[in-house]
């Protein structure tokens, strides 16, 4: 990790204001569509305002809460804080040669945005991520991953501004630790970094990945036998569209859960129980079982109650019909859980944030 104060003049003391505003309204700002209020607000628009409010000491007088897209997070009530939402737009290419390009993306670009212009440049790394919700600058915390790719495959470098200190701060691909869903940035050094941009080293000759199953369906349901790096995309987005719920229209944060992992030897009981189990390898003596296939075979798919429930399509999203609250799907997710293990004997760990 390196300290970027020495490196880059990024101490500018702009004279802009910057507004902090009062109870300002969430529900627009998180994909679970919750009717909260955050008791102060500030939109980042550049790392200088990081460095400006540093310097002003608000940090030390609220806790402080850092959003992206908001399609992690589960509010149960107003946040009693002070909201920092990333807004630091920009796209760069750093460096170019005839095998890569290294581009950077400022924390708070919308990621599809982010994934369709490296596709209208055809660099190839990112196309099996297209259509994830939220921001560039959330995309490393949890190491976003679908069919197949996570971004640690293509990840270079990010910056970040370490609040506590009021530094700037660069981490490369080993420095963020890196697991399924994790990150130092949801362990260690959990709530501390505001990501302001990130790089990305992608490929001008692009190896396609077709390995997840889906994909290879959608393509020779198409009748596509060379892929580009688009044709991944459209598949992804069909397949997307097809099972997950589009947050404009149901509220909902992708996976609630994360798919657990388990002993080869419980995966041995149940497999002779549950011959229809759907599970994958994951590392030595252990294997990844879907949790979206635990919760149907519990029985939750489609379940509503009032105004939350479990999607009908894919049973690992848990849904906002419209006036359900954060506390009502953590009481339900709750009751997925205890359910989960009394049957299975597995714990299911939530993916998603709680605030
Ligand atoms: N399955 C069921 N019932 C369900 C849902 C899934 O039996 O209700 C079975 C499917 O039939 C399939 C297997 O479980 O055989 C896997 O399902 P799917 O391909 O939908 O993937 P997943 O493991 O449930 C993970 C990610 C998703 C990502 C997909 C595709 C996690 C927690 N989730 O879901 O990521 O899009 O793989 O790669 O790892 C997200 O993180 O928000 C997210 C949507």
């Amino acid at each position: 990790m390196d300290n970027l104060n020495e490196i880059t003049p990024l101490k500018i003391h702009s004279l802009k204001q910057i507004q902090s505003k009062h109870r300002y309204p969430l529900r627009l700002l998180n994909t679970f569509g919750f009717d909260v209020f955050a008791h102060e607000y500030i939109a980042i628009q550049t790392p200088e305002d990081l460095d400006h409010l540093y310097n002003s000491g608000i940090f030390s007088q609220f806790q402080f809460g850092i959003l992206g897209g908001g399609s992690n997070i589960t509010f149960t009530g107003d946040f009693n804080g002070l909201i920092l939402h990333n807004q630091i737009l920009g796209k760069t290419t750093l460096e170019s040669s005839d095998e890569h390009v290294i581009v950077e993306f400022g924390g708070g670009e919308n990621w599809h945005q982010a994934v369709l212009y490296t596709l209208e440049n055809q660099w190839g790394g990112l196309e099996n991520l297209s259509l994830i919700p939220g921001t560039v600058g959330a995309s490393p915390i949890q190491n976003i991953g679908a069919y197949g790719v996570e971004i640690k495959d293509c990840f270079d470098s990010l910056t970040a501004f370490h609040i506590p200190s009021g530094e700037f701060h660069r981490f490369n691909n080993a420095e963020c630790h890196f697991g399924y869903r994790n990150s130092i940035f949801k362990t260690e050094r959990k709530g501390e970094y505001f990501i302001t941009s990130v790089r990305f080293k992608l490929s001008k000759k692009p190896v396609i990945k077709t390995q997840y199953g889906d994909i290879q369906a959608a393509l020779t349901q198409w009748c596509i036998e060379s892929p580009t790096i688009s044709d991944i995309s459209k598949a992804v987005i069909f397949i997307r569209e097809s099972k997950l719920p589009n947050p404009a229209v149901i509220g909902n944060c992708g996976s609630f859960f994360k798919n657990p992992v388990v002993s080869d030897k419980l995966i041995h009981d149940l497999t002779i129980k549950y011959p229809d189990i759907k599970i994958f390898p994951a590392y030595d003596g252990y294997t990844k079982i879907s949790a979206g296939w635990l919760i149907e075979k519990a029985g939750w798919k489609g379940y509503r109650r009032d105004d939350i429930g479990v999607h009908a399509k894919q049973a690992l999203v848990l849904v906002n019909y419209g006036n359900g609250s954060g506390a009502e799907i953590i009481a339900l997710a709750k009751e997925i859980q205890l359910d989960i293990f009394k049957k299975f004997e597995i714990s299911l760990e939530m993916e998603v944030n709680t605030w």
